[in-house]
């Protein structure tokens, strides 16, 4: 038997158009997916910041952080990525549905799984954007020294050296973090919230 049954849904007259209304910003989820060290948690908060300026009520959802609690029960093998990309989905939904901005930063690697993202989200609106850099420059950087271990044998299933990225075939937007400056990148998101009207 499903767990989850004999439940009724209890609406709130305060419902997500209220809430919108009283922030005066719609709340799309913005959905970062790209392999580790593309920069999507430092776009993430540096977009975050200017929004911020802006007026504009956000949140991030950073695959690192959420795994400090929601979801440190979650290994990286396929099916707890899914979970966690799946709690990461149904967090962001309450955000959005609280009138909030949110930015997901997960490497999200697999293509399966980004589809049910966007199944979760289908109503609240979910635009996945795709940080984009290549394995090579990834691991020249290495910001935490994690290529290097995975090379070495000492983290197992890493995302582009013994586990895959499937990289997006149709995202919303792409930006190429390859060589291009952090603001570069965070400007391009600008425009295209704003080009496509995603927050008014
Ligand atoms: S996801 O694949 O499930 O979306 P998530 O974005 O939450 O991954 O977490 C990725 C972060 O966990 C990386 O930035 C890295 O710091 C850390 N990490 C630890 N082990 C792994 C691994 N095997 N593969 C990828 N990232 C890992």
């Amino acid at each position: 038997m499903n767990p989850s049954s004999n439940i009724t849904w209890h609406r709130s007259d305060v419902d997500q158009q209220a809430r919108q209304l009283l922030n005066g910003h719609k709340s799309p989820v913005l959905w970062f997916t790209g392999l580790s060290g593309s920069g999507k948690s430092t776009i993430a908060s540096t977009l975050e910041k200017a929004l911020y300026a802006r007026g504009i009520r956000t949140f991030i959802l950073d695959g690192d952080n959420v795994r400090h609690g929601l979801n440190r029960n979650l290994g990286f093998l396929p099916a707890d990525r899914k979970e966690n990309i799946r709690r990461i989905a149904e967090a962001s939904k309450l955000m959005a549905q609280a009138g909030i901005v949110t930015i997901c930063a997960t490497i999200s690697p697999y293509r399966e799984d980004r589809n049910m993202v966007k199944e979760i989200l289908q109503q609240e609106g979910c635009y996945e954007i795709f940080i984009q850099c290549s394995l090579e420059e990834c691991e020249r950087r290495d910001p935490k020294g994690m290529y290097k271990k995975a090379r070495a044998g000492e983290i197992r299933h890493f995302t582009g050296i013994d586990a895959p990225y499937e990289a997006p075939l149709g995202p919303d937007l792409i930006v190429c973090t390859e060589d291009q400056e952090i603001a570069g990148s965070v400007q391009e998101i600008l425009d295209f919230l704003d080009r496509e009207q995603l927050l008014v």
